[in-house]
């Protein structure tokens, strides 16, 4: 079975040829045209210019996965797009697009949601079936998520961001120490020049809500810490501001680790699965591994290329979604910027 998917829910414009065969998954392609270097040059993503490069990406990148794929339209079965959550000038062009072609070419066509793509982007390098109940954490620019996974397909959210999600907080954070768009992978950079050493700026930034009795969390405190902190600091060197990005990263980190880890154990879970922008940061990958070790937890942790937005994910869940029928009409689908998974 070859699922075409389809993504540009945001400032990546992304096509997928995804196969399963016997329930193990081979991502055929996974092209993607980032408009990354557009946007820094605003300091965040400008939704009308975003929409405009979709519109102008948006079939050449098709293109190009089918042809890296060595796939012809008579060669796909299925085709899948990310429907929502995301912004909706952007969403609309993905949409109108996968509706047009399922038409044309007369393919089953399914709606996917974008956390869930995320959800499950770990489990391109797992053949085996799940150990279910499963603690997902997802991270991205837009949401964080503790979400209970009861089987495929069946979510419950347990815990999740009260303001800024952890990604929003990463690129606020860079913003003030001046390290630019997009700033996850900025702060990362610039904690690994300090990494292992010991601290000289001796400021401690809060862990927020890490002691509460539930799983939910707050990053925008965390990001007014950053702020105080690095006004005061007087002497704004170099290796300050490493420290400062690295003590940022450890405070994000910690709480994401300890509500997870938490929600685990108070929900049974055999599984712990990592997905979103934000899980490519190596702190926090070597951290939650050290984590779900120590709690004999089986952990799935995706592929770099599979973190940031990208269209193989959506595939991957559609591949789940198609053994449920859940086929949707090509007139009946709309973009949905607020589509909630669970
Ligand atoms: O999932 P994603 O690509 O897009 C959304 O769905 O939002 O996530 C983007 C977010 C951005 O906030 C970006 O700064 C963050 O992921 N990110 C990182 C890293 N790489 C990307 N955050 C921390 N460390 C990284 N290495
Ligand atoms: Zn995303």
């Amino acid at each position: 079975m070859k699922i075409l998917a389809i993504e540009t829910s945001c400032d990546e414009t992304a096509a997928s040829v995804v196969e399963n065969s016997k329930g193990a998954f081979e991502i055929l392609s996974n092209a993607i045209s980032s408009q990354e270097k557009v946007h820094a040059k605003y300091g965040g993503i400008v939704p009308e210019v975003a929409a405009r490069l979709h519109v102008e990406k948006i079939l050449p990148i098709i293109e190009s996965a089918l042809k890296t794929a060595k796939c012809n339209w008579k060669k796909i079965d299925y085709i899948a797009v990310t429907a929502g959550p995301g912004l909706v000038s952007s969403l609309m062009i993905g949409v109108e697009t996968a509706k047009a072609l399922a038409y044309a070419f007369n393919k089953p066509l399914l709606k996917v949601n974008h956390i869930e793509g995320h959800l499950i982007s770990a489990l391109t390098t797992y053949h085996s079936p799940l150990t279910f109940p499963a603690v997902a954490l997802v991270v991205s620019g837009g949401h964080t998520q503790i979400i209970l996974v009861k089987d495929y397909l069946k979510y419950k959210l347990i815990g999740e961001t009260r303001d800024d999600a952890a990604g929003e907080a990463f690129d606020k954070a860079a913003k003030i120490l001046g390290l630019g768009y997009p700033g996850g992978p900025a702060i990362s950079r610039e904690a690994d020049k300090v990494k292992g050493k010991s601290s000289k700026l001796k400021v401690k930034l809060p862990r927020p809500m890490i002691k509460s009795n539930d799983f939910d969390m707050s990053f925008s405190g965390l990001k007014t810490a950053v702020l105080y902190a690095w006004r005061d600091t007087k002497k704004k060197s170099d290796e300050a501001r490493a420290e400062m990005a690295r003590e940022f990263q450890q405070a994000v980190i910690d709480v994401l680790i300890s509500k997870t880890i938490k929600a685990a154990k108070e929900y049974n879970a055999k599984t712990l699965i990592l997905g979103g922008g934000v899980a490519a940061n190596s702190a926090l990958r070597d951290a939650l591994t050290d984590s779900a070790k120590k709690e004999s937890l089986e952990l799935l942790i995706p592929d770099i290329k599979l973190t940031g937005d990208n269209a193989a994910m959506i595939g991957m869940a559609a591949y789940y979604h198609i053994k449920n029928k859940n086929f949707t009409e090509p007139f009946n689908l709309r973009a949905d910027p607020q589509w909630e998974l669970v």
